[in-house]
């Protein structure tokens, strides 16, 4: 087992560099099983868990993957599997996304329903009413679903819920369909914007990507292309929140600054210092930091990706907070590690109410999912003596190298085993 052992307090000042967007690279991965012709290439890759076992499940269906140097080469080979392994849906909901692709391209994916996760029920009915409104059969026997078609039919659908991984997937089983298909109700996040950006650049005809309707006109081949991945927004928010915290000069590179826009408004509320420049953004530190309210919003509101890493510092600005997350039925249990460490916190129902200003001390804590193990992270570079934070199999799942990021710039931070 490992632990990452922070002692808390040090002024933070550097550069930290931002990597490419998990969220974004796991759908253009599942992509890579549309190519009909070529080699897709994906610059900027995370060295991430989720990226390694989207490479694997993507490896058992039949395709030829390498990867190197953050770089992701996908070669369209013999597909020699529809049915994505059990252990890879089970260890990574965004499994789900080889499903779009699979029917879309080859009219049939038989997996095991994902089932509720630490952070919620996360059901993919979205998804499949999708498929069926562009004239697949879907047909659910407890808990496993196959999916069938001949060609699917373009199509009108409203999504009743905007999702992220719903959107990605219908847009992707569009791409081959006969006709044009109009999606209502999409999710606007930029991941997105991404993949249809790269589709099209494959061969796609896709519109309206990153607004809430998306047209998608069917085409019959796609190509491999180079493309390099656009900046992970949730992991530069990460560090600046950490910057905030604890900086002294952060300078957060390679980020999107209107991709985070949402939370750099609620910074500036709480009185943190920092400037927006053309791919940066240059923290300061939080002199008089106060505290404030958040909701968490589809984009382009606040993500609830940034929400436990908001939390733990509200923890630390003065007076109350409230927090409420929407997105997600059961995102808050970072809440009994940080009052573990000394964390004014109530709970009720989807909303944290913060009492902030107070000392939090350094203890064993224990993350339970990406997010909130990267809020525990924060919580111990503020607080006073040392925390161990154990879990980290859920922080390597989305954050490439935290430890060395934040050693670079004056952390006192190790990964041990133990
Ligand atoms: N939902 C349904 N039915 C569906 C699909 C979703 O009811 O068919 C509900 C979910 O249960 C949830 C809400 O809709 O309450 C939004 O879920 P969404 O489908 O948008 O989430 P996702 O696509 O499964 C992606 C990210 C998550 C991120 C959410 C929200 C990827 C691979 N994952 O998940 O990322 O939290 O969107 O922005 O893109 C993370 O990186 O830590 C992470 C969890």
């Amino acid at each position: 087992m490992e632990r990452i052992i922070i002692e808390g307090g040090s002024a933070l000042s550097g550069t930290v560099d931002i990597g490419g967007a998990k969220n974004a690279v796991l759908p253009l991965m599942a992509s890579g099983i549309m190519v009909t012709d070529g080699t897709l290439i994906l610059e900027n890759v995370p060295r991430v868990l989720d990226v390694m076992t989207m490479k694997e499940l993507l490896q058992s269906l039949g395709l030829k993957i390498e990867y190197s140097d953050n770089m992701v080469k996908i070669s369209n080979s013999e597909l020699s599997g529809f049915t994505p392994p059990v252990d890879f849906v089970t260890a990574m909901r965004a499994s789900v996304l080889v499903m779009g692709p699979l029917i879309g391209r080859f009219g049939r994916v038989s997996t095991q329903l994902p089932g509720g996760c630490a952070i919620g029920e996360r059901p993919i009915d979205q998804h499949l009413e999708a498929f069926k409104a562009m004239g697949a059969r879907v047909d659910i026997q407890s808990n496993s679903v196959e999916v069938r078609c001949n060609r699917l039919k373009g199509t009108e659908f409203r999504f009743r819920i905007s999702t992220v991984t719903g959107t990605e997937n219908a847009l992707m089983a569009a791409v081959f369909a006969e006709g044009e298909t109009v999606l209502h109700n999409c999710a606007k996040e930029p991941e997105v914007a991404e993949l249809a950006g790269v589709l099209n650049k494959m061969g796609a005809k896709i519109t309206g990507a990153g607004t809430d309707t998306i047209r998608v006109r069917g085409v019959s081949s796609l190509k491999g292309v180079k493309h390099r991945v656009m900046p992970d927004r949730i992991e530069a928010g990460t560090y600046i929140i950490a910057g905030v915290l604890s900086g002294e000069r952060i300078i957060v590179r390679n980020v999107i600054p209107a991709h985070i826009d949402a939370l750099l408004r609620k910074l500036k509320e709480c009185g943190a210092d920092f400037q927006i420049k053309h791919d940066s953004i240059e923290v300061s530190g939080r002199k008089g930091l106060t505290g404030t309210d958040v909701v968490t919003e589809v984009y382009p509101g606040f993500p609830t990706d940034l929400q436990a890493q908001f939390m733990a510092l509200m923890c630390f600005a003065e007076g109350r907070s409230v927090i409420k997350e929407s997105i997600f039925e059961n995102r808050f249990h970072h809440v009994n590690e940080l009052r573990k460490m000394g964390a004014d916190i109530s709970l009720s129902g989807n909303v944290a109410y913060i009492n902030g200003g107070r000392r939090l001390n350094g203890t064993v804590v224990r993350a339970s999912d990406l997010r909130a193990s990267a809020s525990l992270v924060i919580a111990g570079l503020g607080a006073k003596g040392t925390t161990e934070i154990e879990g980290l199999e859920h922080l390597d799942r989305g954050y490439e190298k935290m430890e060395d990021k934040l050693l670079r710039v004056g952390a006192k931070i190790k990964r041990v085993r133990i």
